[in-house]
């Protein structure tokens, strides 16, 4: 059986994306999925296959701006993707992935990027998983800093509308610092981040937008919900927090001892925080965190020559890697790689890797060193992963705070 596998129209939507909807136990888009996604997914970024006219898988791309080691990329947020159970194991996954990272090279987006909702999936279209992220937990009354900061700047509740420009300005930066975080547009904040649905709540209370100014100027932000409960009298709940982000170490601090502070919560939960987050060193007892990691971002070098021409490296010797890549043939090769980025060599390889393993490396999340020792990095040469690694080393974890 063959299917017609083709980018959306218009007036498909948001039909197109009912295959992802079966496994979230929706047969339809509700209203209010439609307005969250509309303006933010253009259809033309779906792909779908559809057998006699019908939809029977789709996937979909989010045009971003990520950070990367050194600044911003274009990058294809890869999400919603769904075959329908009727369809599943024919190869409509893999016809999907071809037709979408092939429209993702023409389009000049060099890396596309997701989140898996298993992992064993992406790693044979050359996806490689690029960051640990974790959920913490820890009780009010153990979330002391190792030492008593001077409390600095004010903290200020604002509404919905108030936000959107303090936030994306703040956001933006950002991003531009932490890899692997891609900017919010306006439109993500409102109809995205901002958006409280009821549905959303999990139990909890509206979602709360803080902004934190120091000097006088906005230096951070948090998004939080407070789930209170009481048992005889005395609470135990928590305050939920969904991120928050300063522009300095300074912004970082004050949010969260604002966030530990709130009274009648008995504990604080925050997720996909990166491994390197600042909580582990501000905390005097950082074990009280109850770090739960687990695999963040997937990586995939689309145009591996911009990819690598875009980010920054340190100063160091070169190294030539010899990359297979059998989804995108046109990766496939020697590659010099140097402080300067990468172009193709007819030098002798010192390093032989899968595309997948320089996803991994990537926004730093992993080292060659690492890679090898998991049998994903051949070193051909003596000394040649301490010189890829000397190169790729960067100074921040990757951080991407929301699932796309
Ligand atoms: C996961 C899903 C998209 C796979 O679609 P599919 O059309 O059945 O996949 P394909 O037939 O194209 O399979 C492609 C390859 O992936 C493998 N694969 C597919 N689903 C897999 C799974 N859940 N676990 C491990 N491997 C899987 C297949 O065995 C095949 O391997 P091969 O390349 O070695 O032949 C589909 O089962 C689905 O919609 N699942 C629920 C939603 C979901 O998880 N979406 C992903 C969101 S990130």
């Amino acid at each position: 059986m063959s299917f017609e596998i083709r980018a959306a129209r218009p007036d498909e939507l948001p039909g197109v994306i009912k295959p992802i909807l079966h496994y979230f136990g929706r047969s339809e888009a509700t209203p209010e999925f439609a307005e969250r996604f509309g303006p933010i997914l253009p259809a033309d970024r779906i792909h779908a296959a559809f057998e006699d006219g019908r939809v029977v898988g789709s996937g979909g791309v989010f045009p971003f701006e990520a950070g990367i080691p050194g600044g911003l990329i274009r990058a294809a947020g890869i999400t919603l993707v769904g075959v329908l159970p009727t369809h599943r194991r024919r190869g409509i996954l893999r016809q999907l992935m071809r037709a979408q990272l092939d429209d993702i090279r023409e389009r000049g987006e060099p890396m596309a990027y997701l989140w898996a909702s298993e992992d064993a999936l992406y790693g044979r279209f050359g996806y490689g998983v690029a960051s640990f992220s974790g959920n913490v937990e820890i009780p009010r009354d153990r979330a002391a800093f190792w030492k008593d900061f001077e409390p600095a700047g004010r903290i200020r509740l604002i509404e919905k509308d108030e936000a959107v420009e303090p936030f994306s300005r703040i956001q933006r930066e950002a991003a531009a610092r932490h890899p692997g975080m891609f900017v919010r547009s306006e439109d993500w904040w409102r109809h995205r981040r901002l958006a409280d649905p009821e549905a959303g709540r999990e139990g909890g209370g509206e979602m709360v937008r803080a902004l934190l100014e120091l000097d006088g100027r906005p230096a951070g932000y948090a998004l939080y919900r407070l789930h209170f409960s009481a048992e005889r009298g005395i609470p135990n709940g928590y305050t939920s927090v969904i991120e928050a982000v300063g522009d300095s170490a300074e912004a970082t601090r004050e949010l969260w001892q604002y966030l530990f502070g709130i009274d009648w919560m008995a504990r604080v939960r925050a997720q996909l925080l990166p491994r390197d987050h600042e909580l582990f060193l501000l905390l005097r007892e950082p074990r009280r965190l109850r770090f739960d990691l687990r695999d963040g971002l997937w990586v995939r070098l689309v145009d591996l020559e911009a990819a690598l021409n875009a980010r920054s490296y340190k100063p160091g010797e070169p190294v030539t890697v010899e990359v297979a890549d059998e989804f995108c043939a046109w990766n496939e090769g020697v590659w010099e790689l140097g402080p300067e980025g990468a172009s193709r060599s007819s030098g002798a390889p010192e390093l032989r890797l899968d595309v997948a393993a320089l996803g991994s490396a990537y926004l730093g999340g992993f080292t060659f060193a690492q890679l090898a020792r998991a049998g994903r990095i051949e070193e051909l040469a003596d000394g040649a992963l301490e010189r890829a690694d000397a190169l790729f080393r960067t100074d921040r974890y990757p951080w991407c705070p929301e699932i796309f």
